[in-house]
């Protein structure tokens, strides 16, 4: 047998060399190279090359609708699209503990309830702390399979056994998976990678969907190549503070459906429990007549939800003023304070700001800005809003408010939950706005008369 020879393999793009390096050459990544094992088989992921074309009008749409199982699990199946796809490869990160063996097991659980054939197999814990679990759980099934394996051989011979009725694969986690033929240690990127060409082309040929389970780094990305992701056809993250209670379904990606999409859930002593309104969650405790609070309406993926921002401006005893934030941009704040300060006259640059979107929530999309205006212009002059006001916008450079995507949706939502005030950019004519006063503001400017 030839000796393995040593490479050094990029964390970031998957990308191979023969010397060590600072920076990879090909993503230009820091310290993202380490030094490995290639064997030649060493999973470079091929798709079946030898199917022969055939025209895309001739390809049965049916077979593919038929495919879907939708989860039972409404907030799951909005993330994924309307439900699981047949042969389809489903990576799921999260922080450790943040509950991805619940949700899975859950899952795992009120599938085989329907009939639906599933195996859990488990690298990290054994059978009965499965078990152990499984009984916390509120949803309870005899049927429920798992198995508590590494070896990716010893896996395949199990499901080559069940193969004909198994129709969906929990591999959590992929870190902990190992191939024999390859020298180096689970977890490292030659392992990962084909462990998960192998399952994934697995999947695909015996129509099994396998959702697989990935650590996180220190910074919030799944261990191990970017080429992972590519590998895969969804990227689920599952986020949520610790100091919490909700856990947010994030689709970072996703092949059969809108990504961006997200499922609130709430991890109780029984399991995850799905929140299917969660505007009404995220604004139970939200003091009125309070200054610095400014209502939100967001838009994950096709979801409107009504979010609170805070803020709060205090006069600060150091040179540099403290700037901080969560669940929300800080360069972005830097962006507002600025513009506020230029095109609106509101200078808090001697100020301490504190930033926070309630209840935990994590805010991406630039729409925020004009709440987040509002919110300063209140914490500085410390005059609540009006009551029953919701806001969205995204802010410009010179001041200008601009128009953002979905803007029926928005309104809706917060008509629906019995807002009678919206500040806004402009919303298009078409955009209907029964039970709701719109403010359609093109600068900033323009804020102070409707504050
Ligand atoms: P877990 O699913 O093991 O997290 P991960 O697989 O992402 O590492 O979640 C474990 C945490 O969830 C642990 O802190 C205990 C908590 N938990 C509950 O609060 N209620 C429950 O019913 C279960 C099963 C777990
Ligand atoms: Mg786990």
């Amino acid at each position: 047998m030839s000796k393995p020879k040593k490479k050094y393999i990029c964390n970031n793009c998957g990308s191979i060399g023969s010397k060590w390096a600072g920076q990879c050459f090909d993503c230009k990544e820091w310290d993202t190279i380490h030094e490995d094992v290639v064997e030649a088989s060493a999973g470079f992921y091929t798709m079946n090359a030898s199917s022969s074309p055939v025209e895309i009008s001739s390809i049965s749409g049916d077979a593919a609708d038929k495919a879907r199982v939708p989860t039972s699990m409404p907030e799951l199946d909005r993330v994924l699209g309307g439900g699981l796809v047949a042969g389809s490869a489903i990576l799921i990160g999260g922080d450790p503990g943040i509950g991805k063996s619940t949700l899975l097991l859950q899952l795992v659980i009120k599938l085989s309830m329907q009939d639906v054939s599933t195996l859990y197999i488990t690298g990290e814990e054994s059978v009965s702390q499965v078990q152990l679990r499984a009984k916390r759980l509120e949803v309870k099934s005899d049927k429920c399979q798992i198995a508590s394996a590494t070896n990716l051989r010893n896996i395949i011979a199990t499901l080559d056994q069940c193969k004909s009725d198994v129709e969906l694969v929990i591999i959590d986690s992929i870190q902990t998976m190992h191939v024999d033929d390859i020298s180096s240690a689970p977890g490292t990127v030659s392992q990962i990678r084909s462990c998960a060409a192998t399952l994934i082309e697995y999947g695909k040929k015996h129509d099994i969907a396998m959702v697989l389970v990935g650590h996180v780094t220190k910074d919030g990305q799944i261990a191990g190549p970017k080429v992972l992701e590519h590998m895969v056809d969804t990227v689920l993250y599952f986020e949520g503070d610790h100091n919490y209670h909700y856990r947010i379904l994030r689709s970072i990606k996703n092949r059969f459906g809108q990504v961006n999409e997200m499922g609130v859930f709430e991890m109780t002593a029984s399991g995850l429990r799905e929140i299917t309104n969660p505007s009404e969650l995220f604004l139970f405790q939200r003091a009125s007549n309070v200054s610095g609070s400014a209502v939100f309406c967001s838009l994950e993926g096709s979801r409107p939800m009504l979010v609170e921002i805070q803020a709060l401006v205090a006069p600060s005893p150091i040179p540099t003023p403290r700037r901080s934030v969560v669940g929300w941009d800080p360069n972005r704040l830097s962006m507002i304070l600025a513009v506020l300060a230029v095109r609106y006259g509101l200078n808090l640059a001697s100020n301490e700001v504190y930033l926070s979107v309630a209840g935990g929530m994590k805010i991406t999309e630039p729409a925020a800005d004009l709440a987040v205006a509002a919110a300063l212009i209140s914490a500085a002059s410390n005059k609540p809003l009006i009551n029953g006001s919701a806001f969205f916008g995204e802010i410009g450079l010179s001041g200008e408010v601009r128009r953002v995507a979905q803007s029926q949706q928005r309104i809706t939502e917060a008509a629906k939950l019995g807002f009678t005030q919206i500040i806004s950019g402009e919303i298009g004519k078409e955009t209907q706005c029964s039970g709701v006063d719109v403010n359609q503001i093109m600068h900033l400017k323009q804020l102070k008369d409707c504050l």
